[in-house]
């Protein structure tokens, strides 16, 4: 539980170690590099907008997006702290992301599979025309 209002912040200065312990406490980090330090730095600091939610001194929530802020944005990390879960953190994060882009702009996510349920609930929709390359499959 949150013990006062939950604050929050935009921007990548975080503290590497605060954002990885995060990833773990909200079990993102086992679907993310989470121990290789390097991929983390470079994770948070290529990402151009970034949103953090605050629990007094703790880092609750994260939403870590590429963006070109006119056409399309890819939401690549929402993460709230297991403790402060279902509280409207993640929704908030979401709402502050959308609303730092140009308003025609497409927020574009994929989920993981704990998160299906989610994404729904907060307005999004399933898109039948999306495509990934996954690492070491072959372009042809
Ligand atoms: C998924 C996640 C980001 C959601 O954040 P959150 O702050 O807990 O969610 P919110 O409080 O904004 O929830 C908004 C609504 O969705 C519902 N909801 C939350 N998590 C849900 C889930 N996993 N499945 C279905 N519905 C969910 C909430 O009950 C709430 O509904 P309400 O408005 O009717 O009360 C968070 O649970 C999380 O970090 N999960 C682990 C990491 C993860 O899977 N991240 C997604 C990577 S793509």
């Amino acid at each position: 539980m949150s013990a006062g209002p939950i604050e929050y912040r935009r921007g990548n200065e975080l503290d590497l170690e605060q954002v990885i312990e995060l990833y773990h406490a909200s079990t993102l980090g086992a679907r993310r590099p989470a121990d290789d330090r390097a991929r983390m730095r470079d994770m948070l600091a290529h990402a151009n907008l970034v949103f953090s939610a605050w629990d007094g001194p703790l880092l609750v929530g994260i939403s870590r997006t590429l963006a070109d802020f006119a056409f399309v944005a890819y939401l690549a990390d929402l993460a709230v702290r297991e403790s402060h879960q279902r509280q409207g953190i993640g929704r908030e994060l979401i709402r502050l992301t959308r609303h730092a882009l140009h308003p025609q702009a497409t927020l574009v996510l994929l989920s993981a599979p704990a998160a299906v349920d989610y994404y729904p609930r907060v307005g999004m929709s399933r898109h039948p025309q999306a495509f990934v390359l996954k690492p070491g499959d072959p372009i042809v």
